[in-house]
């Protein structure tokens, strides 16, 4: 599991292995696009201000990947104990 920060509000959340990161934030009563929940469609392509990224998405390029500036919520995940997000 990992704390997921969200920068805007200041809220942490914890999320837990069996968890995605929508998941808990819709939990908290926060709105998140999303479409495809699958990493394809790009829908919630979310900035990245702080985290150690497990990418498993099929939509940001290898370059966006590695760069750790972008992540895809609804499937990637944080390998650092804080991740914190620019929403
Ligand atoms: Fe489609 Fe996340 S909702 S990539």
């Amino acid at each position: 599991e990992f704390v997921l920060r969200l920068a805007k509000s200041g809220i942490e959340l914890v999320v837990p292995s069996d968890r995605t990161i929508i998941e808990v934030i819709r939990e908290a009563g926060i709105e998140i696009k999303t479409s495809c929940e699958q990493g394809v469609c790009g829908t919630c392509i979310t900035e990245v201000l702080e985290g150690e990224l497990e990418h498993n998405d099929l939509y940001l390029s290898p370059d966006e990947q590695e760069g750790g500036r972008l992540i895809m919520p609804c499937v990637s995940r944080c390998t650092s104990r804080l991740l914190v997000l620019n929403i």
